[in-house]
Order: structure tokens, then sequence, then C-alpha cells
């Protein structure tokens, strides 16, 4: 034991780790009322982890060409030592990132995280979700199935909608004048290499702004406000060893639900991995039916539910605008809530309906933008569309003219 003082004393003398551990960990106090919900940090940067981990071994035997890439996933899923294994970690940890991502926002819009002094995190947190919608869409096209190949071939000519350079900025993303193994070599470096550094750099740089402010709580109070002798929050406890021991249970029921998914549903009936990717690219055969991966159907649902060409520019561009518009008008949330209070317990019955009405309509997307449109479908996603925004356009209006309750002074 000494020695371990000792060789800690060494190393703390050249670098601050035990005080860098003290600040993050065991003298980082987090407000005692944490509940379920402030789960899916913690779970979000396991599978992180997950997906880093078994990246790393997929690429060694994976071949990013468009001869080659096909194969060897199958070769990885039949002759590799547990190939299928990894495989299934790294595809269902895909759709288990957005599962608990989605979550994890979920909690900041009910709790109101995003408002003051927490805005950067929450901003770092949009730029996270960015990174990571690239990062799955890039590594959809790695296996070079039926459904990454149309699938790309979707979203990469959504680029050629924007009016003058479209055309030519398809053309620049794709590096080629169709989807090739050019585009699937770069889109392979973009998605081992180049996104995953930006995705850790940004959940450091989310963790270090969260807690140089600290968490918020299901109550929305500031456990700042009340501290005793030594400084330390009456309302806080120690995030070590309270809440790792704590969160070592949820970890535990989410690997449970994680691993039966990973053995008896790897597919999960096409919403995880879809049919036709079992078949290879090709580039004279089309689907009858592309549809993206289940995380991004309500963007796509909001981009097909715009139906009408304006200012001599076609539906597709707006279409376009719309769909970026959908995630850029998360990134100003921190500004369009001017409700003096956080939490949903404690905000007026209007904040309560429109959330209530937010999550219906992104459900809503999602579903239809699994399922081929049809006109009535086309109408509920053009509705859907509506509320969606409408959440966001009159929260500024709402948050202020509606009566909230008075916000209790400890947790
Ligand atoms: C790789 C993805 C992410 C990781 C690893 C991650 C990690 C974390 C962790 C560990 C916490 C503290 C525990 C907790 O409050 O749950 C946290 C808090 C937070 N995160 Fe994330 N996060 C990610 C993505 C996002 C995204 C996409 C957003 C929103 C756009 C976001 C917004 C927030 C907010 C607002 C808080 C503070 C919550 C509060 O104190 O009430 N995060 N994040």
């Amino acid at each position: 034991m000494a020695v371990m003082k000792n060789f800690m004393a060494w190393v703390d003398a050249r670098l601050p780790v035990t005080q860098a551990f003290e600040k993050h960990m065991s003298k980082y106090y987090a407000p005692k009322n944490l509940n379920v919900l402030y789960l899916f940090g913690v779970l979000s940067l396991l599978v992180l982890v997950n997906q880093l981990l078994t990246g790393v071994w997929l690429t060694m035997s994976y071949n990013p060409s468009a001869e080659g890439a096909f194969a060897s996933v199958e070769y990885i899923m039949r002759d590799v030592e547990y190939g299928w294994l990894i495989r299934y970690m790294h595809s269902t940890g895909a759709s288990a990132f957005f599962v608990v991502v989605y979550l994890h926002m979920f909690r900041g819009l009910l709790y109101g995280s995003y408002q003051k002094p927490r805005e950067l995190v929450w901003l770092f947190g949009m730029a996270i979700y960015l990174a990571l919608m690239a990062e799955a869409f890039m590594g959809y096209l790695l296996p070079w199935g039926q459904m990454s190949y149309w699938g790309a071939q979707v979203i990469i000519s959504l680029f050629s909608a924007i009016p003058v350079i479209g055309p030519d900025l398809a053309q620049w993303v794709r590096g080629d004048y169709l989807i090739s193994g050019i585009t699937l070599n770069r889109f392979f470096s973009l998605h081992v290499i180049a996104l995953p550094l930006v995705l850790v750099a940004l959940v450091v740089l989310h963790l270090l702004a969260l807690h140089h402010v600290g968490s918020n709580n299901p109550k929305g109070v500031d456990i700042k406000k009340h501290k005793d002798e030594n400084g330390i929050p009456l309302d806080g406890i120690p995030f070590h060893p309270f809440y790792t021991v704590h969160d070592i249970v949820g970890v535990a029921v989410f690997l449970f639900v994680f691993c039966g998914v990973i053995f008896f549903f790897p597919e999960m009936g096409g919403y995880f991995l879809e049919k036709p990717n079992f078949e290879a690219a090709n580039a004279l055969k089309t689907p009858a039916h592309i549809a993206p991966v289940w995380y991004f159907t309500p963007f796509y649902a909001i981009l097909r539910a715009v139906t009408y060409p304006l200012f001599g520019l076609d539906a597709k561009f707006w279409g376009v605008v719309a769909m970026g518009g959908a995630i850029a008008i998360l990134f100003v949330l921190p500004w369009l809530d001017r409700s003096p209070v956080k939490s949903m317990l404690y905000k007026g019955w209007m904040s309560k309906v429109a959330l209530i009405l937010f999550c219906i309509s992104f459900v809503t997307l999602g579903v239809l933008g699994v399922l081929p449109s049809t006109e009535i479908r086309t109408k509920i996603a053009q509705i859907a569309s509506l509320v969606y925004f409408l959440y966001f356009i009159l929260m500024p209006f709402y948050t202020k003219w509606e009566s909230t309750k008075p916000v209790p002074e400890r947790v």
C-alpha cells in the first residue's frame, strides 16, 4: 500500500491524476435526486466505447474496396473467430447509440437542462448528435449492400438540389460521377478515423462544460445556492462512489437488453440491419423501397413531406431546407425557452401539452419515414412536421405567457 501511495505521490508531482479524479469523480457533487433518465449519459459513453473497440476489430478484417467490401463482411460473419459477435455488437451498438442519445436528449427537454448556465453543454451535445448522424450514415455504406448503396445515393443526391452549386457539390462529395469505390474509400476514412476523433473530442468538451457548471436535476433546483461551511452543496453527493455504484445497476440492465438483441434479434426484423443489405450493391438494380435506418426516419419524413415548389425552386430543395432546419432549430433551443423555471414539473400546462405533441409528432414522423409514401401518409407527415416546427417557433411565446409553479429552495 505504501508503495502505491509513494508511486501516486510521484505521479501527482508530475501529472495531477489524483486532483483530476477528485475534481471529476470523488469531489464532483451531483444533485442527490437524479433519476433513471440521468443514466443515459453514462450509457452513451458505454456505447461509444463499444463502438470504438468493436470498430477497431472489424477494421482488422474489413476490406474497404468496392470489389472486396461485401465479401469481407461475409468473411467476418462466417470465418473470423467471433467475427459475427463483433459485427453484431457494432451494428446493434449503432442503433443502441441513438436509442440512448434520444432518451438523453428527451431528458434535456423535460428538465430544461439546456437552459442557462448549460447552453454550451447543450450545444456540444448537438454537435455530437450531428457528428453521430454523419458517422452512422458513412458507416452504413461500408458493407456495400443494396441499401448501403441506394441509401447513400438518395442522401448524396440531396446536395444536388441546392441551386447553382448543387450538382458539382454532390459530385465532389462522391468523388466520382456515381457512387463508387472512391466514395467507399473516403467514407471509410471518415468513418474510421476523422469522425471518431471529432466525436471523442466533443464528448470531452461536453463533459468538461457540464462539470464546470454542475448537473441539473429533475426539479431544476440550483444545488449550489445552499452550501455547508466547506463549500459543499447540501443537496449534492459525491459522484464517486455514490453514482458510480448506482450506475452499475443501470449498466447491467442495459447490457442484458443489449445482449438479448445481439444474440436473439440482431436484425431486429429489418430495422437494425435492413433486408436488402444482405444483397451486394448493384448500380443497375434499384430496390423497390428505399428507407433509411430507423434513427433517421423522422427527418426523412420531413424531407418527403415537402411537396410544393416555391419561388421557382423545386420541392426537393425545400425538403432539404426543412430537413436541415428541423435539426438546426434544436441548436437554438436554449434561446427559445424563456420560462423562468427549468423543469416540466413547474412549467405551465402549455409547455406540457407542447412537449407531448412534439413527442407524438416525432414518433409519427419516425414511423412514416419507414413506410412507402402514399397521399394520406404525406398529409399526416405534413401535419406532424408542422407540429414539430411549431413546438420550437411558438416556444418563446408559450413559455413566457403561461403561469409557472414556484420552484422549491431545496431538492
Ligand atoms: C456520445 C454522445 C453523448 C455522451 C457520451 C454524453 C454524455 C453525457 C454525460 C455522461 C452526462 C452526465 C450524465 C447525465 O446527465 O446523463 C451528460 C449530460 C448532458 N448531456 Fe450529454 N452526452 C452525449 C450526447 C448528448 C446530446 C446529443 C445532447 C443534446 C443535444 C446532450 C445533452 C446533455 C445535457 C443538456 C446534459 C446535462 C443534463 C443535466 O445536467 O440535466 N448530450 N451527457
